[in-house]
């Protein structure tokens, strides 16, 4: 132990396990009084990818890719602008003033280095601690470091003996075995950096369910914006877009994909098409590679079930409500939902949603059917849940 204090700053767009090695290599090597992993907000002198996740998503996949070996610091992301290292060195360096901070960065970095903003002040606050990873021949490696050092920087060099990862390969590529699992499962249960081909996906939907799921798209896009606008809008139109694509089959057909697919299915569910669309939409939706996020959208679209998504909460109402609509009920539950939304309800979607399956429930009873379990679960959960 001693009394350096580390920083590891990036994109962490996302965090692969080359971050990682290099981390954990460094705390071996080094073993630091205290580490920090800085995700930034936004980088100085890079686009970022359009379908990157939100800076709170690559803060948590942070925690999950180095929450063993470091501590996570939001200074960057909370300070919401485009995060320049001198600002975070003066920061850490007000925290901890009686201590040796140092920074680490790939060695590919240190060719631009002298680009950075006010470099000469971060070579003053800090020593440079560089991941040799091979990308720079020797000479170079050497010959960029010295200028730094004939500046009065310090700066060491960690030999790192891995593969070099870059992150635009592990966003383009099949991420497993580059990404830690705990990353990889955020990743595809959040729906990370997917986007489909949305054109696509309205060619699957039977003709004569087009102008409903439209119309789902459409009051899903508009309650996305309303109440969940972090969603990713993309896969709201997914899940809007193939909620009904199985609406068609026939209860043979849906039994036999749920059975080949080890769906299990209660007697009553059987024969029940309301809720066997849903199942089967789900599965039709993985096998076409749609995210956890979407597959379960779908997978709940009728039924809803306690605690459900954001995204869950989007496509089952606005199923109810799309313009193309009409049922028994429909106009009320429409203008419930408007009169709450107008007196500035804060819990307006979830006491909407209970008075829709509030209808739905009854209308059940009054054919005498199985009122689904789900179903319920969905209405108390949201009832117990909504702030007095
Ligand atoms: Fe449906
Ligand atoms: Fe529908």
């Amino acid at each position: 132990m001693n009394d350096i204090i580390a920083l590891y700053g990036g994109t962490f767009n996302p965090p692969h396990v080359g971050h990682v090695r290099f981390a954990e290599e460094f705390v071996r090597l080094v073993r630091p009084k205290r580490f920090f992993v800085i995700p930034d907000f936004r980088p100085p002198h890079k686009e970022m990818d359009d379908r990157s996740p939100s800076p709170i998503d690559r803060l948590e996949m942070c925690r999950l890719a180095f929450g063993h070996i470091a501590e996570i610091s939001d200074f960057e992301i909370s300070n919401e602008r485009t995060s320049y290292t001198i600002d975070t060195l003066r920061h850490f360096k007000m925290l901890f003033s009686e201590d040796k901070l140092m920074f680490l960065i790939g060695d590919d970095m240190l060719r631009g280095f002298k680009r950075w903003y006010l470099y000469r002040e971060i070579l003053s606050l800090c020593t440079l601690a560089v991941a040799n990873r091979n990308e720079l021949s020797k000479e170079e490696l050497e010959r960029y470091a010295n200028e730094l050092r004939e500046q009065g920087g310090e700066v060491i060099i960690l030999d790192f003996d891995a593969r070099v990862i870059s992150s635009t390969e592990v966003r383009e590529g099949e991420m497993s075995g580059k990404v830690p699992n705990e990353v990889l499962n955020f990743i595809r249960e959040r729906g990370l950096y997917m986007s489909y081909d949305l054109e696509k996906l309205r060619a699957l939907v039977p003709s004569r369910r087009l102008a409903h799921t439209l119309g789902v798209e459409k009051a899903a896009v508009v309650l996305m914006e309303r109440h969940f606008p972090a969603l990713s809008e993309n896969e709201v139109r997914a899940a809007a877009i193939l909620h009904d694509v199985t609406k068609y089959y026939s209860v043979d057909e849906h039994i036999a994909l749920c059975d080949s697919e080890g769906e299990k299915l209660r007697r009553s569910e059987r024969k029940n098409k309301r809720v066997l669309h849903q199942i089967t939409g789900s599965v039709v939706a993985r096998q076409m590679g749609m995210s956890d996020n979407v597959c379960r959208a779908i997978r709940y679209h009728t039924t809803g079930r306690k605690k459900m998504s954001d995204i869950e909460k989007i496509i089952l109402f606005a199923d109810y409500i799309e313009e193309n609509r009409d049922y028994e009920g429909l106009v009320e539950i429409r203008e419930n939902y408007e009169t709450l939304l107008a007196s500035g309800d804060v819990d307006a979607l979830d006491k909407a949603i209970v008075f829709a399956l509030d209808t739905t429930i009854k209308e059940v009873i009054s054919r005498g059917e199985v009122i689904h379990p789900d179903t319920i679960d969905a209405r108390n959960y949201l009832i117990e849940n909504i702030s007095v």
